[in-house]
Protein backbone atom coordinates (compact mmCIF):
# COMPACT_ATOMS: atom_id res chain seq x y z
CA UNK A 1 0.00 0.00 0.00
CA UNK A 2 3.11 2.50 -0.12
CA UNK A 3 2.94 4.68 -3.15
CA UNK A 4 5.49 3.63 -5.37
CA UNK A 5 6.02 6.85 -7.37
CA UNK A 6 7.44 8.72 -3.95
CA UNK A 7 5.18 11.32 -4.89
CA UNK A 8 2.48 13.20 -2.43
CA UNK A 9 -0.59 13.88 -3.21
CA UNK A 10 -2.32 15.70 -0.67
CA UNK A 11 -0.10 18.62 0.11
CA UNK A 12 1.26 19.67 3.36
CA UNK A 13 -0.35 22.96 4.90
CA UNK A 14 1.26 23.04 8.37
CA UNK A 15 3.21 21.64 10.88
CA UNK A 16 2.60 19.86 13.20
CA UNK A 17 2.92 21.61 16.04
CA UNK A 18 1.63 24.96 15.20
CA UNK A 19 -1.76 23.80 15.28
CA UNK A 20 -3.63 24.62 18.40
CA UNK A 21 -7.44 25.61 19.35
CA UNK A 22 -7.64 28.49 17.09
CA UNK A 23 -7.06 26.13 13.99
CA UNK A 24 -10.29 24.21 15.55
CA UNK A 25 -13.15 23.60 12.63
CA UNK A 26 -10.39 24.13 9.94
CA UNK A 27 -9.35 20.86 7.49
CA UNK A 28 -5.43 21.03 7.25
CA UNK A 29 -3.17 18.53 6.18
CA UNK A 30 0.06 17.32 7.67
CA UNK A 31 2.60 14.65 7.07
CA UNK A 32 6.01 13.03 9.58
CA UNK A 33 6.29 9.82 11.43
CA UNK A 34 4.21 7.59 13.37
CA UNK A 35 5.21 8.21 16.78
CA UNK A 36 3.10 5.56 18.60
CA UNK A 37 -0.32 4.03 18.34
CA UNK A 38 -3.31 3.24 19.72
CA UNK A 39 -6.64 0.86 18.96
CA UNK A 40 -9.50 1.57 20.83
CA UNK A 41 -11.36 -0.38 18.10
CA UNK A 42 -13.91 2.13 15.95
CA UNK A 43 -11.60 5.05 17.00
CA UNK A 44 -7.78 4.65 16.55
CA UNK A 45 -5.15 7.17 17.69
CA UNK A 46 -1.91 8.18 16.54
CA UNK A 47 0.71 10.15 17.33
CA UNK A 48 2.33 11.95 14.19
CA UNK A 49 5.68 13.50 14.41
CA UNK A 50 7.56 16.16 12.04
CA UNK A 51 10.55 18.26 13.32
CA UNK A 52 8.37 20.76 15.22
CA UNK A 53 6.49 18.51 17.43
CA UNK A 54 3.87 15.82 17.89
CA UNK A 55 0.15 15.87 17.01
CA UNK A 56 -2.83 13.87 17.50
CA UNK A 57 -4.40 12.25 14.67
CA UNK A 58 -7.94 10.00 14.76
CA UNK A 59 -8.91 7.96 12.35
CA UNK A 60 -12.35 6.39 12.94
CA UNK A 61 -14.79 3.60 11.27
CA UNK A 62 -16.82 5.90 9.48
CA UNK A 63 -14.28 7.25 6.91
CA UNK A 64 -13.67 4.98 3.67
CA UNK A 65 -12.52 1.85 4.35
CA UNK A 66 -9.37 1.65 2.20
CA UNK A 67 -8.35 4.72 4.58
CA UNK A 68 -9.16 3.56 8.14
CA UNK A 69 -7.27 -0.04 6.23
CA UNK A 70 -3.89 1.53 6.43
CA UNK A 71 -4.50 4.03 9.54
CA UNK A 72 -5.38 0.07 11.11
CA UNK A 73 -1.90 -0.92 10.11
CA UNK A 74 0.22 1.64 10.87
CA UNK A 75 2.76 1.23 12.72
CA UNK A 76 5.87 3.11 14.72
CA UNK A 77 8.35 5.66 12.15
CA UNK A 78 6.12 5.05 9.38
CA UNK A 79 6.13 7.82 7.14
CA UNK A 80 2.14 9.22 6.08
CA UNK A 81 0.49 12.74 5.54
CA UNK A 82 -3.12 13.19 6.62
CA UNK A 83 -5.86 15.12 5.96
CA UNK A 84 -8.22 15.76 8.89
CA UNK A 85 -10.58 18.28 10.28
CA UNK A 86 -9.00 19.99 13.83
CA UNK A 87 -11.90 19.34 16.34
CA UNK A 88 -11.32 20.21 20.31
CA UNK A 89 -10.43 17.22 22.28
CA UNK A 90 -12.86 16.45 24.82
CA UNK A 91 -12.05 17.76 28.47
CA UNK A 92 -10.74 14.60 29.87
CA UNK A 93 -8.26 13.99 27.09
CA UNK A 94 -6.50 16.92 26.70
CA UNK A 95 -2.80 17.14 27.30
CA UNK A 96 -1.47 20.20 28.84
CA UNK A 97 2.44 18.85 28.28
CA UNK A 98 1.70 19.37 24.57
CA UNK A 99 1.54 22.71 22.53
CA UNK A 100 -1.18 20.96 20.52
CA UNK A 101 -2.90 19.27 23.69
CA UNK A 102 -6.28 20.87 23.53
CA UNK A 103 -6.67 19.84 19.69
CA UNK A 104 -7.06 16.30 17.94
CA UNK A 105 -6.76 16.11 14.04
CA UNK A 106 -10.12 13.64 12.56
CA UNK A 107 -8.16 11.96 9.70
CA UNK A 108 -10.17 11.92 6.22
CA UNK A 109 -7.68 11.12 3.44
CA UNK A 110 -4.41 9.05 4.34
CA UNK A 111 -1.20 8.20 2.47
CA UNK A 112 1.79 5.84 3.35
CA UNK A 113 4.71 7.70 2.22
CA UNK A 114 6.71 5.35 3.34
CA UNK A 115 6.83 1.99 5.19
CA UNK A 116 9.70 1.79 8.60
CA UNK A 117 11.29 -1.45 10.04
CA UNK A 118 11.14 -1.57 13.79
CA UNK A 119 13.69 0.79 14.80
CA UNK A 120 16.36 -0.72 16.60
CA UNK A 121 15.55 2.19 19.83
CA UNK A 122 12.76 3.95 20.58
CA UNK A 123 13.04 7.79 18.95
CA UNK A 124 12.57 9.34 21.79
CA UNK A 125 14.33 11.87 23.69
CA UNK A 126 16.71 10.60 26.85
CA UNK A 127 17.68 6.74 24.94
CA UNK A 128 19.28 4.20 26.68
CA UNK A 129 20.77 2.20 23.10
CA UNK A 130 24.65 2.38 23.34
CA UNK A 131 26.36 5.60 21.12
CA UNK A 132 27.79 2.98 18.58
CA UNK A 133 24.48 2.04 17.75
CA UNK A 134 22.93 5.49 18.12
CA UNK A 135 26.18 6.49 15.76
CA UNK A 136 25.39 3.20 13.16
CA UNK A 137 21.43 4.38 13.02
CA UNK A 138 22.05 8.07 12.66
CA UNK A 139 19.20 9.27 10.86
CA UNK A 140 16.86 7.83 13.56
CA UNK A 141 19.36 9.35 16.17
CA UNK A 142 18.96 12.44 15.12
CA UNK A 143 14.97 12.19 14.10
CA UNK A 144 15.21 11.88 18.12
CA UNK A 145 13.52 15.80 19.35
CA UNK A 146 16.70 16.56 21.99
CA UNK A 147 19.07 15.91 18.86
CA UNK A 148 17.41 17.52 15.77
CA UNK A 149 17.20 20.58 18.74
CA UNK A 150 20.66 20.88 18.60
CA UNK A 151 21.13 20.62 14.84
CA UNK A 152 18.48 23.87 14.64
CA UNK A 153 20.41 25.64 17.49
CA UNK A 154 23.42 25.01 15.42
CA UNK A 155 21.87 26.06 12.39
CA UNK A 156 21.12 29.00 14.22
CA UNK A 157 24.95 29.81 16.17
CA UNK A 158 26.30 30.25 12.33
CA UNK A 159 23.27 32.36 11.13
CA UNK A 160 24.04 34.50 14.34
CA UNK A 161 27.48 34.20 13.41
CA UNK A 162 28.00 35.00 9.84
CA UNK A 163 25.63 38.01 10.43
CA UNK A 164 27.11 39.65 13.67
CA UNK A 165 30.54 39.44 11.90
CA UNK A 166 29.15 40.33 8.43
CA UNK A 167 27.63 43.79 10.05
CA UNK A 168 31.20 44.43 11.81
CA UNK A 169 32.47 44.65 8.44
CA UNK A 170 34.26 41.01 8.61
CA UNK A 171 34.44 39.12 5.13
CA UNK A 172 33.76 35.60 4.62
CA UNK A 173 36.39 33.76 2.80
CA UNK A 174 37.31 30.13 2.37
CA UNK A 175 40.20 28.64 2.26
CA UNK A 176 41.49 25.16 1.06
CA UNK A 177 41.31 21.58 2.12
CA UNK A 178 43.92 20.14 0.14
CA UNK A 179 46.92 21.87 1.42
CA UNK A 180 49.84 21.89 3.84
CA UNK A 181 50.57 21.04 6.76
CA UNK A 182 49.53 23.93 9.50
CA UNK A 183 51.48 23.26 12.68
CA UNK A 184 48.98 23.20 15.68
CA UNK A 185 50.50 20.59 17.31
CA UNK A 186 48.26 17.50 16.52
CA UNK A 187 48.89 14.98 13.84
CA UNK A 188 47.98 15.57 9.99
CA UNK A 189 45.59 13.51 7.94
CA UNK A 190 47.37 13.20 4.66
CA UNK A 191 45.96 12.60 1.27
CA UNK A 192 48.33 11.14 -1.24
CA UNK A 193 48.66 12.99 -4.70
CA UNK A 194 47.93 11.39 -7.85
CA UNK A 195 49.65 13.16 -10.44
CA UNK A 196 52.73 14.15 -8.19
CA UNK A 197 54.06 10.48 -7.14
CA UNK A 198 55.01 10.60 -3.53
CA UNK A 199 53.61 13.61 -2.24
CA UNK A 200 51.01 14.18 -0.11
CA UNK A 201 48.23 16.83 0.74
CA UNK A 202 47.89 17.80 4.41
CA UNK A 203 44.34 18.68 5.46
CA UNK A 204 44.37 21.90 7.74
CA UNK A 205 44.47 21.71 11.20
CA UNK A 206 43.57 25.06 10.93
CA UNK A 207 43.38 27.89 8.48
CA UNK A 208 46.07 29.66 10.11
CA UNK A 209 48.53 30.27 7.45
CA UNK A 210 46.25 31.20 4.52
CA UNK A 211 44.20 33.52 7.14
CA UNK A 212 47.19 35.47 7.74
CA UNK A 213 48.01 35.30 4.10
CA UNK A 214 44.46 37.42 3.63
CA UNK A 215 45.71 39.84 5.83
CA UNK A 216 48.95 40.38 3.45
CA UNK A 217 46.47 40.36 0.59
CA UNK A 218 44.56 43.41 2.18
CA UNK A 219 41.30 41.91 2.90
CA UNK A 220 41.51 43.19 6.51
CA UNK A 221 38.90 41.39 8.34
CA UNK A 222 38.16 37.73 7.78
CA UNK A 223 35.96 35.30 8.95
CA UNK A 224 35.13 31.87 8.13
CA UNK A 225 33.19 28.85 9.60
CA UNK A 226 36.00 26.35 8.76
CA UNK A 227 36.77 22.58 8.82
CA UNK A 228 39.68 21.52 10.78
CA UNK A 229 41.61 18.21 10.82
CA UNK A 230 43.51 16.83 13.65
CA UNK A 231 44.67 13.71 14.46
CA UNK A 232 44.87 13.11 17.88
CA UNK A 233 43.87 11.63 20.81
CA UNK A 234 39.96 11.96 21.06
CA UNK A 235 37.92 13.16 24.26
CA UNK A 236 34.60 13.87 25.17
CA UNK A 237 35.50 17.41 23.81
CA UNK A 238 37.81 16.67 20.74
CA UNK A 239 37.00 15.81 17.40
CA UNK A 240 39.33 14.17 14.09
CA UNK A 241 37.00 16.68 12.18
CA UNK A 242 36.23 19.96 14.04
CA UNK A 243 34.57 23.72 13.43
CA UNK A 244 36.37 26.79 14.16
CA UNK A 245 34.54 30.34 13.68
CA UNK A 246 37.99 31.41 12.54
CA UNK A 247 38.99 35.36 12.60
CA UNK A 248 41.33 37.54 11.59
CA UNK A 249 42.12 41.31 11.38
CA UNK A 250 44.57 43.78 10.25
CA UNK A 251 45.79 46.69 12.23
CA UNK A 252 44.51 45.48 15.78
CA UNK A 253 43.72 47.04 18.49
CA UNK A 254 43.91 43.93 21.10
CA UNK A 255 41.25 46.16 23.42
CA UNK A 256 38.09 46.53 20.73
CA UNK A 257 38.98 43.32 19.28
CA UNK A 258 38.38 41.26 22.20
CA UNK A 259 35.21 43.45 23.14
CA UNK A 260 33.84 42.70 19.81
CA UNK A 261 34.47 39.04 20.47
CA UNK A 262 33.06 39.18 24.06
CA UNK A 263 29.67 40.67 21.85
CA UNK A 264 30.19 37.76 19.13
CA UNK A 265 29.78 35.18 22.19
CA UNK A 266 26.89 37.15 24.26
CA UNK A 267 24.81 37.36 21.21
CA UNK A 268 25.48 33.26 20.21
CA UNK A 269 24.75 32.30 24.06
CA UNK A 270 21.35 34.81 23.62
CA UNK A 271 20.21 32.20 21.74
CA UNK A 272 19.16 29.85 24.80
CA UNK A 273 19.03 33.30 27.01
CA UNK A 274 22.27 32.96 28.84
CA UNK A 275 23.87 36.22 29.72
CA UNK A 276 27.10 37.11 30.67
CA UNK A 277 27.91 39.92 33.61
CA UNK A 278 29.20 43.19 31.77
CA UNK A 279 32.48 42.94 32.33
CA UNK A 280 34.41 39.00 31.19
CA UNK A 281 37.08 38.82 33.94
CA UNK A 282 40.78 37.96 33.04
CA UNK A 283 43.49 35.56 34.85
CA UNK A 284 46.73 35.74 33.20
CA UNK A 285 48.34 32.20 32.57
CA UNK A 286 50.28 32.31 35.94
CA UNK A 287 47.26 32.69 37.90
CA UNK A 288 45.32 30.56 36.13
CA UNK A 289 47.98 27.59 36.88
CA UNK A 290 48.83 28.70 40.17
CA UNK A 291 44.98 28.62 41.61
CA UNK A 292 43.34 26.33 39.41
CA UNK A 293 46.41 23.90 38.05
CA UNK A 294 44.66 24.29 34.80
CA UNK A 295 44.98 26.97 31.58
CA UNK A 296 41.19 26.88 31.39
CA UNK A 297 40.17 26.80 34.94
CA UNK A 298 36.07 26.23 35.96
CA UNK A 299 35.89 28.90 38.38
CA UNK A 300 32.56 28.48 39.23
CA UNK A 301 33.66 27.24 42.79
CA UNK A 302 36.62 27.89 44.77
CA UNK A 303 38.54 25.22 45.99
CA UNK A 304 41.85 27.27 45.12
CA UNK A 305 45.17 25.50 45.37
CA UNK A 306 47.19 27.04 48.22
CA UNK A 307 50.64 27.11 48.50
CA UNK A 308 52.45 25.29 51.62
CA UNK A 309 55.93 25.62 50.79
CA UNK A 310 56.85 28.60 53.26
CA UNK A 311 55.47 26.10 55.84
CA UNK A 312 57.36 23.44 54.97
CA UNK A 313 60.97 24.42 53.98
CA UNK A 314 62.52 22.88 56.68
CA UNK A 315 60.30 20.64 57.76
CA UNK A 316 61.33 17.03 59.56
CA UNK A 317 59.27 15.57 57.00
CA UNK A 318 61.83 15.00 54.48
CA UNK A 319 58.82 14.04 51.64
CA UNK A 320 58.12 17.55 51.74
CA UNK A 321 60.98 19.33 52.67
CA UNK A 322 63.90 17.85 50.38
CA UNK A 323 60.95 18.37 47.91
CA UNK A 324 61.40 22.03 48.38
CA UNK A 325 65.32 21.66 48.39
CA UNK A 326 64.88 20.03 44.84
CA UNK A 327 63.22 23.22 43.83
CA UNK A 328 59.79 21.63 44.02
CA UNK A 329 57.09 22.90 45.70
CA UNK A 330 54.17 21.76 48.60
CA UNK A 331 50.66 22.69 47.63
CA UNK A 332 47.56 21.91 49.03
CA UNK A 333 43.75 22.13 48.69
CA UNK A 334 41.15 22.50 51.48
CA UNK A 335 38.28 20.60 51.50
CA UNK A 336 34.74 22.03 53.48
CA UNK A 337 33.55 18.94 55.80
CA UNK A 338 35.69 16.91 53.91
CA UNK A 339 37.53 15.54 57.23
CA UNK A 340 34.81 12.31 57.29
CA UNK A 341 36.05 10.89 54.09
CA UNK A 342 36.60 7.03 54.46
CA UNK A 343 40.27 5.87 54.01
CA UNK A 344 39.02 4.33 50.66
CA UNK A 345 37.32 7.43 49.17
CA UNK A 346 40.68 9.37 50.19
CA UNK A 347 42.60 6.26 48.47
CA UNK A 348 40.41 6.99 45.06
CA UNK A 349 41.72 10.85 45.81
CA UNK A 350 45.50 9.18 45.75
CA UNK A 351 45.08 7.55 42.51
CA UNK A 352 43.74 10.15 40.81
CA UNK A 353 46.94 12.28 41.74
CA UNK A 354 49.19 9.98 40.37
CA UNK A 355 47.53 9.59 37.36
CA UNK A 356 48.49 12.89 36.43
CA UNK A 357 52.58 12.12 38.30
CA UNK A 358 52.28 13.14 42.04
CA UNK A 359 53.94 10.39 43.83
CA UNK A 360 51.49 10.73 46.58
CA UNK A 361 48.52 12.64 48.65
CA UNK A 362 49.13 13.46 51.66
CA UNK A 363 46.22 14.38 54.12
CA UNK A 364 45.00 15.95 57.39
CA UNK A 365 41.71 15.60 58.62
CA UNK A 366 40.38 17.89 61.27
CA UNK A 367 37.46 16.08 63.75
CA UNK A 368 36.46 17.53 66.53
CA UNK A 369 38.62 15.42 68.49
CA UNK A 370 41.93 15.12 66.86
CA UNK A 371 43.88 15.74 63.81
CA UNK A 372 43.77 12.45 61.59
CA UNK A 373 46.75 11.83 59.33
CA UNK A 374 49.50 9.58 58.45
CA UNK A 375 51.90 12.20 58.38
CA UNK A 376 51.38 14.77 61.69
CA UNK A 377 53.59 12.65 63.94
CA UNK A 378 55.85 14.23 61.32
CA UNK A 379 54.96 17.51 61.57
CA UNK A 380 55.99 20.36 64.32
CA UNK A 381 53.78 21.68 66.53
CA UNK A 382 54.31 24.91 64.77
CA UNK A 383 53.84 23.67 61.26
CA UNK A 384 50.18 22.95 62.32
CA UNK A 385 49.80 26.06 63.45
CA UNK A 386 51.36 28.00 60.65
CA UNK A 387 48.91 25.37 58.66
CA UNK A 388 45.50 26.59 60.73
CA UNK A 389 46.37 29.94 60.63
CA UNK A 390 47.69 30.36 56.50
CA UNK A 391 44.39 28.13 55.41
CA UNK A 392 42.13 29.42 57.92
CA UNK A 393 41.46 25.65 58.95
CA UNK A 394 37.52 24.98 60.56
CA UNK A 395 36.31 22.23 62.52
CA UNK A 396 35.65 19.36 59.81
CA UNK A 397 38.15 20.52 57.40
CA UNK A 398 40.20 18.21 55.09
CA UNK A 399 43.77 19.24 53.51
CA UNK A 400 44.98 17.35 50.68
CA UNK A 401 48.44 17.70 49.81
CA UNK A 402 50.99 16.90 47.38
CA UNK A 403 55.10 17.61 47.30
CA UNK A 404 56.36 18.21 43.63
CA UNK A 405 57.85 19.53 41.08
CA UNK A 406 55.40 22.73 40.07
CA UNK A 407 53.95 21.32 36.74
CA UNK A 408 53.02 17.71 38.74
CA UNK A 409 51.82 19.47 41.89
CA UNK A 410 49.68 21.89 40.19
CA UNK A 411 48.20 19.96 37.48
CA UNK A 412 47.70 16.72 39.87
CA UNK A 413 45.59 19.30 42.42
CA UNK A 414 43.90 20.84 39.69
CA UNK A 415 42.39 17.44 38.44
CA UNK A 416 41.77 16.03 42.43
CA UNK A 417 40.04 19.97 42.52
CA UNK A 418 37.62 19.16 39.34
CA UNK A 419 37.05 15.59 40.70
CA UNK A 420 36.40 16.71 44.28
CA UNK A 421 33.80 19.31 42.23
CA UNK A 422 31.87 16.88 40.98
CA UNK A 423 31.84 14.27 44.12
CA UNK A 424 30.69 16.84 46.46
CA UNK A 425 28.31 18.42 43.42
CA UNK A 426 30.12 22.02 43.98
CA UNK A 427 28.75 23.01 41.02
CA UNK A 428 26.20 25.59 40.24
CA UNK A 429 23.55 25.01 37.76
CA UNK A 430 22.70 27.02 35.04
CA UNK A 431 26.11 29.35 35.55
CA UNK A 432 28.13 30.19 33.00
CA UNK A 433 31.67 31.67 33.81
CA UNK A 434 33.75 33.40 31.05
CA UNK A 435 36.91 34.28 31.21
CA UNK A 436 40.12 35.07 29.45
CA UNK A 437 43.46 33.56 30.15
CA UNK A 438 45.94 36.11 29.00
CA UNK A 439 50.27 36.15 29.17
CA UNK A 440 50.61 32.81 28.05
CA UNK A 441 54.13 31.33 27.52
CA UNK A 442 55.48 31.65 24.50
CA UNK A 443 56.85 28.74 24.10
CA UNK A 444 56.67 25.26 26.73
CA UNK A 445 59.56 23.01 26.68
CA UNK A 446 59.01 19.39 25.55
CA UNK A 447 61.46 17.38 28.21
CA UNK A 448 60.61 13.68 25.83
CA UNK A 449 62.40 15.61 23.12
CA UNK A 450 64.29 17.94 24.76
CA UNK A 451 63.12 21.52 23.10
CA UNK A 452 61.40 24.13 22.99
CA UNK A 453 57.47 23.69 21.52
CA UNK A 454 55.43 26.75 20.41
CA UNK A 455 52.32 26.86 23.16
CA UNK A 456 50.30 28.19 20.84
CA UNK A 457 51.91 28.14 17.04
CA UNK A 458 54.72 29.50 16.06
CA UNK A 459 53.18 32.19 14.52
CA UNK A 460 52.24 33.82 17.75
CA UNK A 461 53.98 37.39 18.60
CA UNK A 462 56.30 37.73 22.00
CA UNK A 463 54.91 40.30 24.24
CA UNK A 464 57.13 43.66 23.24
CA UNK A 465 58.74 43.70 26.60
CA UNK A 466 59.84 40.65 26.74
CA UNK A 467 61.24 40.40 23.30
CA UNK A 468 64.69 40.77 24.70
CA UNK A 469 64.22 37.18 26.74
CA UNK A 470 64.20 35.41 23.25
CA UNK A 471 68.23 34.92 23.30
CA UNK A 472 69.07 34.20 26.88
CA UNK A 473 65.37 32.86 28.78
CA UNK A 474 63.28 31.98 25.76
CA UNK A 475 61.07 30.01 28.96
CA UNK A 476 60.58 33.43 30.20
CA UNK A 477 58.71 34.92 27.09
CA UNK A 478 55.17 35.96 27.59
CA UNK A 479 53.07 35.50 24.44
CA UNK A 480 50.83 37.90 23.16
CA UNK A 481 48.10 35.12 23.13
CA UNK A 482 44.49 34.98 24.76
CA UNK A 483 42.37 31.62 25.24
CA UNK A 484 38.48 32.46 25.87
CA UNK A 485 37.51 29.89 28.79
CA UNK A 486 34.01 28.91 29.36
CA UNK A 487 32.88 26.76 32.48
CA UNK A 488 36.41 24.85 32.43
CA UNK A 489 36.34 24.26 28.70
CA UNK A 490 38.81 26.40 26.20
CA UNK A 491 36.40 27.40 23.98
CA UNK A 492 38.54 29.86 21.43
CA UNK A 493 41.87 30.88 21.31
CA UNK A 494 43.94 33.01 19.30
CA UNK A 495 47.08 36.04 19.21
CA UNK A 496 48.63 38.62 17.60
CA UNK A 497 50.99 37.72 15.04
CA UNK A 498 54.26 37.84 14.08
CA UNK A 499 54.66 40.14 11.06
CA UNK A 500 58.39 40.40 10.41
CA UNK A 501 60.91 38.06 8.91
CA UNK A 502 63.64 38.34 11.08
CA UNK A 503 61.44 38.20 14.48
CA UNK A 504 59.68 35.01 12.66
CA UNK A 505 63.01 33.41 11.88
CA UNK A 506 64.22 34.04 15.32
CA UNK A 507 61.23 32.13 16.63
CA UNK A 508 61.36 29.17 13.88
CA UNK A 509 65.00 29.01 15.42
CA UNK A 510 64.44 29.10 18.84
CA UNK A 511 62.00 26.28 17.83
CA UNK A 512 65.23 23.62 16.61
CA UNK A 513 63.64 24.09 12.81
CA UNK A 514 66.29 24.95 10.61
CA UNK A 515 66.27 27.76 8.25
CA UNK A 516 66.24 25.34 5.19
CA UNK A 517 63.03 23.72 6.84
CA UNK A 518 61.41 26.77 7.99
CA UNK A 519 61.58 28.36 4.07
CA UNK A 520 60.43 24.76 2.69
CA UNK A 521 57.11 24.93 5.08
CA UNK A 522 56.63 28.44 5.45
CA UNK A 523 58.21 29.95 2.60
CA UNK A 524 55.66 31.83 1.30
CA UNK A 525 54.62 33.18 4.61
CA UNK A 526 58.37 34.58 5.38
CA UNK A 527 57.92 36.02 1.66
CA UNK A 528 54.81 37.50 1.77
CA UNK A 529 56.54 39.48 5.24
CA UNK A 530 58.66 41.15 2.16
CA UNK A 531 55.80 42.55 0.51
CA UNK A 532 54.22 44.75 3.36
CA UNK A 533 52.32 42.82 5.80
CA UNK A 534 50.26 44.77 8.15
CA UNK A 535 50.11 43.95 12.11
CA UNK A 536 47.38 41.62 12.72
CA UNK A 537 45.55 39.28 14.85
CA UNK A 538 42.79 37.25 15.53
CA UNK A 539 41.58 34.12 17.12
CA UNK A 540 39.24 30.82 16.39
CA UNK A 541 36.51 29.47 18.40
CA UNK A 542 35.68 25.65 19.10
CA UNK A 543 32.30 25.83 17.72
CA UNK A 544 30.98 22.39 18.48
CA UNK A 545 32.55 22.86 22.16
CA UNK A 546 30.62 25.95 22.25
CA UNK A 547 27.20 24.69 20.63
CA UNK A 548 27.89 21.95 23.16
CA UNK A 549 27.68 24.10 26.63
CA UNK A 550 24.62 26.40 24.93
CA UNK A 551 22.68 23.25 24.44
CA UNK A 552 23.54 22.12 27.60
CA UNK A 553 25.25 18.64 26.52
CA UNK A 554 28.56 16.69 27.98
CA UNK A 555 29.94 15.40 24.37
CA UNK A 556 30.18 17.31 21.45
CA UNK A 557 29.32 14.09 19.27
CA UNK A 558 25.91 15.11 20.62
CA UNK A 559 26.04 18.25 18.65
CA UNK A 560 27.79 17.48 15.37
CA UNK A 561 24.98 15.59 12.66
CA UNK A 562 27.72 12.92 12.07
CA UNK A 563 30.80 12.45 14.63
CA UNK A 564 33.27 10.16 15.02
CA UNK A 565 33.60 7.55 17.64
CA UNK A 566 36.33 7.78 20.23
CA UNK A 567 38.17 5.33 17.37
CA UNK A 568 38.24 8.18 14.72
CA UNK A 569 35.53 5.54 13.15
CA UNK A 570 31.92 6.32 11.48
CA UNK A 571 29.55 3.54 12.23
CA UNK A 572 27.54 4.56 9.61
CA UNK A 573 29.25 5.19 6.63
CA UNK A 574 32.41 2.52 7.79
CA UNK A 575 34.68 5.19 7.23
CA UNK A 576 37.78 4.64 7.54
CA UNK A 577 37.43 1.80 4.68
CA UNK A 578 39.67 0.06 2.33
CA UNK A 579 40.50 0.99 -1.35
CA UNK A 580 40.57 -1.22 -4.23
CA UNK A 581 44.27 -2.74 -5.72
CA UNK A 582 43.85 -0.33 -8.78
CA UNK A 583 43.24 2.77 -6.46
CA UNK A 584 46.43 1.99 -4.85
CA UNK A 585 48.32 1.64 -8.04
CA UNK A 586 47.01 4.74 -9.51
CA UNK A 587 48.66 6.36 -6.30
CA UNK A 588 51.42 4.42 -6.34
CA UNK A 589 51.13 3.02 -2.47
CA UNK A 590 51.77 -0.02 -0.99
CA UNK A 591 49.88 -1.48 2.23
CA UNK A 592 52.52 -3.62 4.10
CA UNK A 593 50.29 -4.65 6.31
CA UNK A 594 46.34 -4.83 7.30
CA UNK A 595 44.83 -4.29 10.63
P1 LIG B 1 43.42 26.29 18.62
O1 LIG B 1 44.24 25.14 18.24
O2 LIG B 1 43.50 26.77 20.05
O3 LIG B 1 43.80 27.59 17.77
O4 LIG B 1 41.92 26.01 18.26
C1 LIG B 1 40.89 26.96 18.48
C2 LIG B 1 39.71 26.32 19.18
O5 LIG B 1 39.22 25.19 18.48
C3 LIG B 1 38.69 24.23 19.38
N1 LIG B 1 39.33 22.92 19.13
C4 LIG B 1 38.67 21.75 18.98
N2 LIG B 1 37.37 21.45 19.03
C5 LIG B 1 37.01 20.17 18.81
N3 LIG B 1 37.87 19.18 18.53
C6 LIG B 1 39.20 19.42 18.46
N4 LIG B 1 40.04 18.41 18.16
C7 LIG B 1 39.65 20.77 18.70
N5 LIG B 1 40.87 21.36 18.72
C8 LIG B 1 40.65 22.67 18.97
C9 LIG B 1 38.96 24.74 20.78
C10 LIG B 1 40.04 25.78 20.56
O6 LIG B 1 39.97 26.80 21.52
N6 LIG B 1 44.81 28.78 14.47
C11 LIG B 1 44.58 28.90 15.91
C12 LIG B 1 43.67 30.06 16.22
C13 LIG B 1 44.32 31.41 16.09
O7 LIG B 1 45.47 31.59 16.54
O8 LIG B 1 43.64 32.33 15.58
C14 LIG B 1 43.94 27.62 16.40
O9 LIG B 1 43.53 26.75 15.67
O10 LIG B 1 37.78 25.36 21.27
P1 LIG C 1 55.16 7.19 52.98
O1 LIG C 1 56.12 7.64 54.00
O2 LIG C 1 55.72 7.00 51.60
O3 LIG C 1 54.25 6.06 53.40
O4 LIG C 1 54.16 8.42 52.80
C1 LIG C 1 53.44 8.95 53.88
C2 LIG C 1 52.29 9.76 53.36
O5 LIG C 1 52.78 10.80 52.52
C3 LIG C 1 51.31 8.95 52.51
O6 LIG C 1 50.00 9.40 52.81
C4 LIG C 1 51.69 9.31 51.11
O7 LIG C 1 50.57 9.29 50.24
C5 LIG C 1 52.15 10.74 51.28
N1 LIG C 1 53.13 11.12 50.25
C6 LIG C 1 54.15 10.42 49.73
N2 LIG C 1 54.79 11.12 48.77
C7 LIG C 1 54.13 12.30 48.69
C8 LIG C 1 54.26 13.47 47.91
N3 LIG C 1 55.22 13.60 47.00
N4 LIG C 1 53.40 14.49 48.12
C9 LIG C 1 52.43 14.38 49.04
N5 LIG C 1 52.25 13.32 49.81
C10 LIG C 1 53.07 12.29 49.63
Amino acid sequence: MVKESGMMELARTNNCNELDSDYIGETVVVAGWVQRTRDHGSLLFVDLRDRSGIVQLVFSTKIAEEAFKIAESLGQEDVIAVRGLIRKRPAENVNADLPTGEIEIMGEEIELLSASDTPPFLIEDGVKAGEDLRLEYRYLDLRRPEMLETVKIKHQVMQTTRKFLSDNGYWEVETPILTRSTPEGARDYLVPSRLHRGKFYALPQSPQLFKQILMASGVEKYFQIARCFRDEDLRANRQPEFTQIDIEISFPNLVDFKAEMEELIRQIFAINDIVFPNKVPSLSYQEAMDWYGSDSPDTRFGLKIRDLSAIFADSEFRVFSSTIAEGGTVRALKVKEGASFSRSQLDKLEEKVKEYGAKGLAWLAFTESEIKSPIVKFLSEEEIARLRQQLEIEQGDLVLIVASDYKTAVTSLGQLRLLLAEKLDLIPANQYNLLWIEDFPLFSYNEEEARYEAEHHPFTAPLEEDIELLEENPDQVRAAAYDLVLNGEEIGGGSLRINNKELQSKVFSLLNMSAEEAQEKFGFLLQAFEYGTPPHGGIAFGLDRIIMILSGRNSIRDVIAFPKTQRATSPMTKAPGKVSRKQLEELNLEISAEE
